[in-house]
């Protein structure tokens, strides 16, 4: 209940309050700063266990409590100096630490930049495939007490990030075998059984992306244990989240629904005998890490931003805000599918409605009507009709419909359709249908977004 008060009230600005699911990373913002997990290449047993140190964030004026998020400089040669200094890149104010390996900055904007000096680390000479690795990572973890729930409850669970390359030197000199040397910046979870008393409790499996590896422009499927933790790693191929690749030094936004590939991940882990069950119930979002893992004498930068992942249930679901040029995010026009302009671009969805049998379709969904009770539509149509249905079909019954008639000035709105009273809004509504009731054939139909609202 906690939960659902502060997304709605954070969210009330301007327009109708909506769900907008729940942010599973805690301090997005980094208010806490760090705390850094010593570098113990020189002691690994007696340092990893020993006490962290911790990086403030100099802009935050929030009180000190403990860091949600902890550094970790695997097999680092050096140790992040606490010492930071204020530096500026041309945009915005940021706090550097840094070693003579690495280089960590916080932006006031919540950006994060992050090198590793390989060639550095390795002293210019290839490591052997038996030797650990560097790494610079950000992790946290997450489990039932930072809101995860069950992932049979979880409609999407959903990463962003911007994120952009600003350096690579891969230092290749004889040795070089592609085979065991990289410069890689992956993003993973862990998906984790959590069932109270179940004798699997506590195992899992790393679900990743990799954002960014020197010898491919776009990561394939990978899918291989990981003799660090005995875990099955699945990561599905980077096309599945980006189009461009991040070799390509742009800043590359990256979105995808995860829950495909946790059903996947699960039956990969089962079949080679990592997991015992693909019975989704049991398992939650466990914790997560970002950062560079480096195998090569690559000396590289790359900047995060915007992070988050959002977990949406039948009860807080996701809203459709067509903002990311030319996706529907699983909408389609019915009966036109030569549309001019019939993808999102600006942050609207323009459609050009060919004739009066036309209309919008939503992708699968699942909305508890017990929960949910308005929908909210902002169009420049005046008059439409939603249609509802809680078969998995496109079948829509008559009586499963609402209309709702604005005045007619001609400007983008708000449709609040309170579906309160409605007899025929009850169960899971699995899909919908918008129909732009026209009194003309010559204005686009221009809808900037669908959201959901308990009252
Ligand atoms: C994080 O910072 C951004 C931009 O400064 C702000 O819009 C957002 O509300 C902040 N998030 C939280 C959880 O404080
Ligand atoms: C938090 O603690 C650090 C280290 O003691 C200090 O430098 C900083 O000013 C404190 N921040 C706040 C907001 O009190
Ligand atoms: C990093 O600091 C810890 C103490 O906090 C120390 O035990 C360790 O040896 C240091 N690591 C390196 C690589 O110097
Ligand atoms: C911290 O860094 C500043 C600037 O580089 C330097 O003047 C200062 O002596 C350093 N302090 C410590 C404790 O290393
Ligand atoms: C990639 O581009 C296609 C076509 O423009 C679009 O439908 C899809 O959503 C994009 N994927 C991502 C992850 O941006
Ligand atoms: C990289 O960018 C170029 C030009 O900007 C583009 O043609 C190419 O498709 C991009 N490559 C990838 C893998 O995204
Ligand atoms: C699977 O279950 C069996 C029997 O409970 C147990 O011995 C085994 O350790 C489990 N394997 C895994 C990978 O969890
Ligand atoms: C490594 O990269 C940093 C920038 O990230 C640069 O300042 C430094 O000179 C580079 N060092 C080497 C050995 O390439
Ligand atoms: C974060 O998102 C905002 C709004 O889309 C964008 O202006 C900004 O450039 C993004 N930040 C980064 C680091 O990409
Ligand atoms: C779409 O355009 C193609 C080529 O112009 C045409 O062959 C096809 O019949 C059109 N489809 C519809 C549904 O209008
Ligand atoms: C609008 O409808 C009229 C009458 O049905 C038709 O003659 C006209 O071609 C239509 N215009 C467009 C742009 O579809």
């Amino acid at each position: 209940m906690f939960l659902l008060l502060l997304v709605l009230i954070q969210s009330s600005l301007g327009s109708h309050s909506y769900f907008q699911g729940v942010e599973l990373l805690s301090d997005v913002n980094y208010t806490q700063g760090f705390s850094v997990i010593p570098a113990c290449f020189v002691n690994p047993d007696a340092c990893a266990k020993g006490p962290q140190f911790r990086l403030y964030n100099p802009f935050s004026t929030a009180p000190n409590a403990s860091a949600s998020w902890q550094m970790a400089q695997w097999d680092s040669h050096s140790n992040i100096s606490t010492n930071g200094t204020f530096v500026h890149d041309g945009k915005i104010e940021g706090m550097q630490w840094l070693s003579e390996d690495k280089r960590f900055i916080l932006f006031q904007d919540s950006r994060l930049q992050i090198s590793v000096n390989g060639y550095h680390e390795y002293q210019g000479k290839y490591r052997t495939p038996d030797e650990p690795w560097v790494a610079l990572l950000i992790q946290q973890s997450i489990g039932k007490s930072a809101g995860s729930v069950s992932l049979n409850q979880v409609t999407e669970l959903r990463w962003n990030l911007d994120i952009q390359l600003l350096y690579m030197d891969q230092h290749i000199q004889p040795g070089y075998n592609p085979n065991i040397h990289a410069g890689q910046f992956p993003l993973y979870m862990t998906i984790q059984n959590l069932s109270p008393g179940d004798p699997d409790y506590g195992k899992y499996f790393w679900l990743g992306i990799c954002l960014y590896d020197d010898r491919f422009p776009m990561s394939p499927l990978y899918v291989n244990g990981d003799k660090g933790t005995g875990a099955l790693i699945y990561q599905p191929a980077f096309s599945n989240f980006a189009n461009v690749s991040v070799q390509n030094g742009s800043i590359v936004h990256v979105t995808g629904n995860m829950m495909p590939f946790v059903r996947l991940g699960l039956e990969a882990a089962v079949e080679r005998g990592f997991l015992n069950s693909t019975d989704l119930s049991k398992y939650y979002v466990g914790g997560m890490n970002i950062g560079w893992e480096v195998t090569g004498l690559n000396n590289g930068t790359i900047e995060i931003g915007n992070f988050s992942l959002k977990q949406y249930t039948a009860q807080n679901p996701k809203s459709y805000e067509f903002n990311q040029d030319g996706d529907t995010e699983g909408w389609k026009l019915a009966f036109n599918s030569n549309a001019s302009g019939s993808n999102p671009s600006n942050g609207k969805w323009i459609l050009s409605l060919p004739n009066e049998y036309s209309y919008v379709s939503s992708p699968e969904v699942m909305i508890d009507a017990s929960v949910v009770k308005k929908v909210i539509i902002r169009t420049n149509y005046n008059m439409l009709q939603l249609h509802w249905t809680r078969n998995h079909k496109e079948l829509f019954n008559k009586n499963d419909r609402f209309r709702s008639e604005l005045e007619n000035d001609g400007k983008c709105k708000e449709h609040i359709l309170d579906l309160s009273n409605h007899p025929h809004w009850y169960g899971i509504v699995r899909r919908f249908r918008i129909d732009s009731v026209r009194q003309d054939n010559t204005t686009d139909f221009i809808i900037d977004y669908i959201r959901f609202s308990p009252s």
